[in-house]
């Protein structure tokens, strides 16, 4: 997959601010009510913190949410379409787009960030989840959903974890554990249970708080969509 596309843009667009019928438009009620990016943010304690990071924020939609409770808040990711696009609906609050019926039919749409965001607590940056500069330290708040596996080097990010999120911090990770070699060599992949591996790589900075299993829906076109299953994690620094 490739994130600089207009394809791929148009279906996080979709998956991010897509209304519920365009979403799943098969009465598949349930499918079509996931709010993935609403509900990995909704993991985090209820309580209003300074700084927070999301990091593979894609188009934006985690970030926005977590603006609801964040003074401050970065999003980053390596695509500069998405957060070129992040920071089109930053300014405007809101985006058209044209979302994919079938073959070469589209059809208008409009992404408009989510209601309560504070579009001025938010900035997104291009940038590597990596290698993140050196300033970035002591967040309150580190988001990361479905991003560890598509990195080229997940345990990079996961040994900055505990310097990026400050001591009683929280953070939440989601992931469906979907190794790729085409984005992370299989010398990369976890050798036991991914789970196990995850939490042999936090828990000596981490408590972990609450995990549980999510399902999210990329449509493709009309008839043809993607489903995953994320673990998504909450963890607290100690
Ligand atoms: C599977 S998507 C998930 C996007 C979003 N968090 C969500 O849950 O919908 C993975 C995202 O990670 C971004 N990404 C890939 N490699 C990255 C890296 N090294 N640093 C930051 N972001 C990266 C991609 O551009 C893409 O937006």
């Amino acid at each position: 997959m490739d994130y600089e596309s207009e394809k791929v843009l148009s279906d996080y667009l979709m998956m991010h601010y897509g209304k519920h019928e365009e979403r799943m438009p098969w009465g598949f009620s349930k499918l079509g009510a996931l709010d993935f990016p609403a509900q990995t943010v909704s993991y985090f304690t209820q309580k209003h913190v300074a700084m927070s990071l999301d990091l593979g924020c894609a188009v934006g939609a985690s970030t926005f949410h977590m603006s609801k409770l964040s003074s401050k808040v970065i999003g980053i990711d390596f695509s500069q379409l998405f957060i070129d696009t992040a920071n089109e609906l930053k300014e405007n609050g809101k985006k058209a787009y044209q979302y994919q019926e079938e073959g070469n039919k589209f059809i208008p749409g409009l992404a408009e960030i989510p209601e309560g965001s504070v579009a001025g607590n938010v900035s997104f940056a291009q940038g590597d989840a990596m290698n993140l500069p050196d300033g970035f330290k002591g967040f309150d708040r580190v988001h990361a959903a479905n991003l560890i596996c598509r990195l080229p080097e997940p345990m990079k990010l996961i040994e900055r974890l505990p310097s990026l999120v400050k001591q009683g911090g929280e953070l939440v990770l989601a992931t469906p554990f979907s190794w790729l070699a085409e984005y992370t060599p299989e010398e990369n992949w976890p050798k036991e249970d991914s789970w196990e591996w995850l939490q042999a790589g936090l828990s000596e900075h981490f408590e972990l708080i609450h995990h549980s299993d999510e399902i999210f829906t990329i449509r493709e076109h009309v008839r043809k969509f993607q489903l995953g299953v994320s673990k998504v994690s909450h963890w607290r620094r100690k």
